[in-house]
This record gives structure tokens, sequence and C-alpha cells, in this order.
């Protein structure tokens, strides 16, 4: 099974003995497979459908990477957070923004396709999704009046194309809507033909960017 958690397990290495880090994800498998991982952190597994189970002004900091799409009531998450933070406690949200992705090839119609059907793409893991939830990170901060921050951003460029690559893994992603019927087997074989060659020709180049909001309660 794949690890998600990567920022987790960084900040796992960095913080002092006295801190404490807690981890929280909706699906049993990726907690308990974090568990095993990083033994640590105290990880909950939690939807947060319910309020969040911390007491109010409890936590130093809320740090969150591309989950917030998948949560269907935000407005009541933030409040939430909000919350249970101390005051002037922080708040970190980075998003990639889905329409930012860019494939270069000469198919220029296909692949503006294949990038607005993956951003609108609710993967079956989902509770919701929003390929612009980048850049509504914002509006959904910032615009509430709960937070005072700034924003922030960060672009993955790739040039090359393997198994393990952030853009490789995206395109070979689309295969489930492939099997959806969703896209066209011959347009996207065509595709996946065309980035093997642009990698052989070093023509290969691959971009998303993720949007961060840094806020501190107020
Ligand atoms: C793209 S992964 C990112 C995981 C991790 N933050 C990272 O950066 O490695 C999105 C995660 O959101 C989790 N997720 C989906 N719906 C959720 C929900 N309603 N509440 C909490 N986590 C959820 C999934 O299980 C998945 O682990």
């Amino acid at each position: 099974m794949w690890f998600w958690g990567g920022l987790l397990e960084s900040l796992s290495k960095v913080v002092s003995k006295t801190s404490k880090l807690i981890g929280v994800d909706a699906i049993y498998d990726v907690v308990e497979h974090a568990k095993i991982r990083l033994p640590k952190v105290d990880f909950h597994q939690d939807r947060f459908i319910k309020l969040l189970d911390f007491p109010d002004a409890s936590l130093d900091i809320v740090i969150s990477v591309d989950t917030f799409e998948c949560i269907i009531n935000k407005e009541s998450l933030v409040t939430e957070i909000h919350r249970v933070l101390k005051p002037n406690g922080k708040v970190i949200f980075a998003h990639w923004d889905w329409d930012t992705q860019v494939y270069n090839s000469i198919h220029k119609d296909i692949i503006r396709e294949f990038v607005a059907k993956f951003s609108d793409w609710q993967q079956p893991w989902m509770d919701s999704s929003d390929g612009l939830m980048g850049r509504k990170l914002w509006g959904q901060f910032q615009g509430k009046g709960k937070f005072q921050g700034y924003m922030d951003s960060f672009s993955l460029l790739e040039t090359e194309y393997k198994a393990g690559k952030y853009g490789y893994d995206r395109l070979h992603d689309l295969a489930g809507l492939v099997e959806k019927g969703e896209i066209d087997i011959k347009e996207y074989n065509s595709i996946l033909h065309e980035m093997k060659s642009l990698n052989t020709s070093k023509q290969y180049f691959y971009s998303v960017t993720s949007f961060i909001y840094c806020g501190t309660k107020i």
C-alpha cells in the first residue's frame, strides 16, 4: 500500500521531543499503515463529519495537505479548527490546484480535456472533490474572518516521465476514467505513447501548482 503522510514524517524528524504530533485521516488502512511507519505519532481515524475530537484551545498548529477537497462540510471544519486552536494558533493548508496541471503535448485539445477530466473527477476514496481547491483556500480561511494570513505557492516541475514521478502517476490514475468509459482508450494510449517519446527526446515537461494558506487565529 502507498504511504500518505510524507509531511508528517518530515515533521516527526525535526520537532522537539516535547512536541506532540497528531495525524488524522478518514481511511482505516491509511491510518494503520501510517501508525506502523510513524509509531511516535498519535493517529485518529476521523472523517470530519462531526466536531473535531479535541478540546477548545488545545492545539498550536493545524496543518493539512491535499485533503481539504475531500471534506463535505468545509465551513464547519474551518470553524472547528478555529475552536481547537490556542490563541494566535496557526493554520497551514496546502492544496494542489488540479486545473494548473501542464503536460507538454502536440495534442493540445486532448491534453486539455484530460487535465479537466482529472480535475473534475471524484475518485472512489473521496467524500467530495474540487479540482480548484488550491485557489479557494484564501476565501475559505481569510474570507470567513476567523484567520489573518497570506497565500504562498509551490510549483512542482518535472522533466522525467517514469513511474513514481508525479506527472506519470497522475496520467496513469486516469486509467480509472478509461475503465469507466469517460476517456477514449485510443486517445489515452496515444497520449501515453507521446509522453514516452517526449521523454526519450528530452522534451517531456510536467508541472502542477500547490497553493498554500498560512494564517493565524484571530
Ligand atoms: C491526497 S491524500 C493526502 C494525504 C496526506 N495529507 C499527504 O499529503 O500525504 C488525501 C487523504 O485524504 C483522506 N480523506 C479523504 N476524505 C477524508 C475526510 N472526509 N476526512 C479526513 N480525511 C479524508 C484520504 O484517506 C487520503 O489519505
